[in-house]
């Protein structure tokens, strides 16, 4: 999807003109990969543009960077506030906001600490995985490519260095002539989507992998946990064999860039029947909260002001 530009990034704690957000090109996080990060969405709601968990977002920011070890310059209630600044500061109704926390300048070697640099990045944003697939559902294929074992590049922490897996799943999946790609643990187990928690609905119950199967702790998977089972559906975490994605009734994937969306067919094999009771009654919710017809008894939506 190509990046829509908007007008300021907010760096470093200045809004700066877009085209002058640049990095020198031994940036740490340029050579190493070590740049935590977050992608967030911005909402246009009846009670103007919200962020959604914007607090969750940026707590998940701090935890990956000190998994390795780096400081972020600025205080958790700073950053969520950077975040509001750079859409209202781009006039924006709604927003997808990239935030990279990363190591700068001015070291050379993997443990090296130079300065932290943290840049807001607020652009226009669609339906990642498409409009229509959030209707109707995607195709998806499973990958070869196995996800980071535990005890190798940890998977919860959201750095940039782990969407070398993503990219591998996802070139794979295109290849195949799908939209998507979902990726097994080590173990052989079924993990997640390239960028996406996957969740599976088997005779009314609702499973999805737990956080050991090299997942990332995903706020959407948070946040459609808590509509489930408010809507009173059973939801375990737990193993999920390989085979269980071709006998599902339903599957769908959640996360920030792809919301809820169906899975139509895993490998070729259609998923169910094609109905979708179980996704559709979350999705309508989930959607429901951006549209004023969900309550937000959870305060989930932080407004920009
Ligand atoms: C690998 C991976 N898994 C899951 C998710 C979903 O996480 P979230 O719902 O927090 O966006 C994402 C998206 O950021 C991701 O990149």
């Amino acid at each position: 999807m190509p990046i829509q530009e908007a007008d300021y990034i907010w760096k470093n704690g200045k809004m700066i003109p877009w085209a002058e957000a640049t990095t020198h090109v031994m940036t740490h996080a340029l050579l190493y990969g070590t740049c935590a990060f977050e992608g967030i969405r911005a909402y246009e709601t009846p009670k103007g543009t919200c962020i959604f968990r914007n607090d969750a977002h940026i707590k998940r920011l701090f935890y990956s960077a000190r998994i390795y070890g780096f400081p972020i310059a600025y205080t958790e209630e700073q950053v969520m506030e950077a975040c509001r600044e750079a859409v209202r500061g781009n006039k924006l109704t709604s927003a997808y906001i990239r935030v990279n926390a990363y190591l700068g300048y001015g070291e050379l070697s993997p443990s090296a600490n130079p300065d932290p640099e943290l840049d807001v990045i607020a652009f226009p944003f669609g339906r990642y995985l498409g409009a229509e697939g959030i209707e109707q559902g995607i195709d998806v294929c499973v990958s070869s490519w196995r996800r980071a074992a535990q005890g190798t590049t940890p998977s919860g922490a959201k750095l940039a260095g782990n969407y070398l897996s993503s990219r591998l799943i996802t070139m794979e999946a295109k290849r195949n002539g799908c939209v998507e790609g979902i990726g097994l643990s080590h173990e052989g187990t079924v993990s997640e989507g390239a960028g996406e928690n996957l969740f599976v609905v088997q005779d009314g119950r609702i499973i999805t992998a737990p956080l050991a199967a090299s997942i990332l702790n995903g706020i959407t998977r948070d946040s459609v946990m808590t509509i489930a089972r408010e809507l009173g559906y059973e939801i375990t975490e737990q193993a999920i064999p390989r085979e269980l994605l071709y006998g599902a009734d339903e599957l769908f994937f959640t996360g920030t860039a792809a919301e809820v969306t169906p899975v139509k067919s895993v490998d070729g094999i259609p998923v169910g029947t094609g109905e979708k009771p179980v996704t559709k009654s979350i999705q309508d919710v989930f959607f429901g909260l951006f549209d004023g017809r969900t309550e937000d008894k959870w305060g989930w939506l932080d407004p920009v002001g």
